[in-house]
């Protein structure tokens, strides 16, 4: 009973932001530690509740005398308040700081990729400064090598949030004005789900990132793709949306970035949108329309998120963008 309660409390952890299906070496010694503590524990309150039947059981004992009493009751004291919870403690010390060690981001003779992310109010944005021919930004997506250490730079743009991809891995506090460094990696290519972990306003919970670890080549590939060149042949390419490129320029550009065409910052790049498979940093599921859905709803859809309302744009205009963006696509 008590097992098959505690099964169907933890079929509600799987998924791809468990930390109990570790996907790289740091994850799975957090998810020992996790386990440990869980099984010492279960111990310790077994163990409680069969002294205090005992002792309902046992009652008085008229024959000892009022010194036994007392000598008997501080060895409990000493050994159950002070002995136990110490070892304990130092037990899960020695479980805990090899696993926090790991994460550490040590020189090491063969430096590893860095990747920046940067948390925003309520969405994410990544860069590549090691890219050859030039830094590429992605935004609410991360892409890494798998099998090799990644250098995580983290830091926050309005207020702190924390990176975290529970099956990799962390998590790591994103204080504004200041860089914290963790370093993860991936044991197999596959999509690992990230959140903000720390509570940064009303969308917080809509700040999910997706995160891809692909073979080295894939990843060298992917970089590739998004150079600033051919990010912009990819933008200018369709002469019948050209109405639709210019309406962005009007409209979107002071904060949006699409790469060869515009600089804004103060929104999520959208050089490759149409590759994400989510907007609004989790928010609404990408499909065919979904990009025009968000521009004409997104007030409703992610309440307070910074983006003004589209209210005074022609719906026909925000179908258009929308049609346009998803044909980011490298
Ligand atoms: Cu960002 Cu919570």
């Amino acid at each position: 009973m008590g097992l098959g309660s505690i099964i169907v409390l933890l079929s509600g952890c799987a998924g791809d932001k468990s930390i109990l299906a570790p996907a790289g070496q740091a994850a799975a010694d957090v998810a020992l530690v996790w386990w440990a503590m869980l099984g010492f524990f279960t111990l310790v309150f077994v163990v409680v509740v069969v002294l205090w039947l005992y002792a309902f059981r046992r009652g008085e004992r008229p024959e000892r005398t009022q010194e036994q009493e007392r000598r008997i009751a501080r060895r409990w004291i000493v050994g159950g308040g002070l002995l136990l919870p110490g070892v304990s403690i130092v037990a899960l010390l020695a479980f805990g700081i090899p696993a926090g060690q790991r994460m550490l981001p040590i020189p090491l003779n063969d430096p590893p990729d860095v990747i920046e992310v940067i948390g925003h109010q309520w969405w994410w944005e990544v860069r590549y400064p090691g890219a050859e021919g030039g830094e590429v930004v992605t935004a609410n997506q991360l892409v890494m090598p798998v099998g090799e250490p990644v250098d995580f730079h983290v830091t926050g743009a309005d207020v702190i949030h924390s990176f975290w991809v529970p099956r990799l891995g962390g998590k790591i506090d994103m204080v504004p004005g200041h860089t914290n460094r963790i370093r993860l990696e991936a044991d197999a290519a596959g999509v690992f789900g990230g959140q903000c972990g720390e509570f940064c306003g009303t969308q917080h919970a809509h700040m999910q990132l997706y995160v891809e670890a692909m073979e080295r080549d894939d990843y060298e590939a992917w970089l590739a793709q998004r150079q600033r060149e051919s990010l912009q042949s990819l933008a200018v390419r369709s002469e019948a949306q050209a109405p639709a490129r210019e309406a962005f320029m009007d409209n979107c550009a002071r904060c949006h970035r699409v790469a060869g065409l515009s600089d804004g910052e103060d929104g999520p790049d959208l050089s490759d949108v149409g590759t994400r498979p989510a907007l609004g940093a989790g928010t609404l599921a990408m499909e065919e329309g979904a990009i025009a859905r968000w521009l004409k709803n997104h007030q409703q859809l992610k309440p307070g998120n910074r983006m003004p309302s589209h209210d005074d744009m022609e719906a026909e205009t925000l179908d258009a963008i929308g049609a346009w963006l998803e044909t980011l696509n490298p």
